[in-house]
């Protein structure tokens, strides 16, 4: 399979603007797909499409010129296709849909993972943002197979093809696969590219070159997403663009610490503890290094404390 576009997926509490910032900067993404911004019934005030994507400040791209398109969760089609054109004015280079969230919150108030349940709406929902945003800019969505049979996605898709949208990623599992490893099924995404003509980009299980290419070759999808694997391995991008080798650990603690002052200095320095012991959860599953630091601080709480263990492990690091 050819090499496609490789984009920096959606994580809510986890793949932040600064995050965006460190990855796109290490990395060669084409694309990025900020967190959810619930819509209920409202066009949400400029505040909150400025704090989730800041990168509207920048003419919708990341410092390293990265595209960052936002992503809109909800279920009601008028309020998301006026909040989509609003996401648009403001600079989002398009507007991406999630139909695939399995929070309970979320689901309870039917939106995320809840519509896949009900293609007529995710029809109605696309067919209106599709309608409200001009043609040049891409609508797309993000889906997971099904609610709790892969089968359902035939119609999910369909309903997606109907409605225009420009593309769609598909998450290989079900919305009660949750995130077990063994429950993908990239196959169903060949299924899909095989019938609809519509540009498929392919999510789920990608950590490093080995699986990006079995991904590639068991859906026909040329473009991928990635997400947790992006935080396990801090340079992802081009490890599945080129071959690259892994980022050694030294570079990854000499991120961490870079990472660590903008944390400190920006608007969020109360959260830095939670947030940095939070990526450490991810580097572990690739680091060993990474598990034992984790051991050091995590009932650490003050940011001096974490910060002098880091710039410790960056001296041993680099001796
Ligand atoms: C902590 C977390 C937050 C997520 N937040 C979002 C989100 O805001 N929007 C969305 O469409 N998917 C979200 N997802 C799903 C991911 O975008 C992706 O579909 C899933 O993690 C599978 O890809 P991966 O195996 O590369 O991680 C989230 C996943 C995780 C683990």
């Amino acid at each position: 399979m050819a090499n496609g576009r490789l984009i920096l997926g959606p994580m809510e509490g986890v793949l932040d603007a600064l995050m965006r910032e460190m990855l796109t900067d290490i990395n060669d993404y084409d694309l990025c797909v900020t967190e959810f911004v619930r819509v209920v019934d409202q066009v949400l005030p400029d505040s909150v499409y400025y704090k989730l994507c800041p990168e509207l400040h920048n003419g919708g791209m990341t410092p390293s010129g990265t595209p960052v398109r936002i992503q809109l969760l909800g279920q009601e089609p008028g309020w998301l296709a006026e909040n989509a054109m609003r996401a648009v004015e403001l600079g989002s280079p398009g507007v991406d849909l999630n139909f695939g969230c399995p929070a309970k919150l979320v689901n309870r108030s039917r939106g995320g993972a809840a519509l896949l349940k009900d293609p007529e709406q995710i029809y109605q929902i696309v067919k209106a943002s599709r309608e409200a945003v001009d043609s040049a800019l891409p609508v797309s969505a993000k889906i997971r197979l099904g609610w709790d049979d892969p089968s359902q996605c035939d119609e999910i898709v369909d309903a997606v093809y109907q409605a225009n949208a420009t593309e769609l990623t598909i998450h290989a599992r079900t919305k009660e696969d949750g995130y077990k490893a063994d429950a993908i099924k990239w196959h169903h995404i060949a299924e899909m590219k095989a019938k609809y003509n519509l540009p498929l980009i392919a999510n789920g299980e990608i950590w490093d070159y080995a699986s990006a290419q079995a991904c590639r070759e068991a859906t026909e999808c040329d473009d991928l997403m990635v997400c947790r694997g992006a935080l396990n391995l801090p340079n992802l991008g081009n490890v599945v663009k080129y071959n690259a080798a892994h980022m050694s650990w030294a570079d990854v603690i000499s991120l961490l610490i870079r990472y660590s002052k903008y944390e400190i200095e920006g608007y969020k320095a109360v959260y830095y503890p939670n947030r940095i012991k939070q990526w450490f959860a991810y580097l572990r599953d690739e680091y060993p290094e990474a598990k034992a630091l984790f051991a050091d601080i995590r009932r650490l709480q003050e940011i001096k404390a974490i910060t002098q263990v880091l710039e410790q492990a960056h001296k041993d690091a680099h001796q």
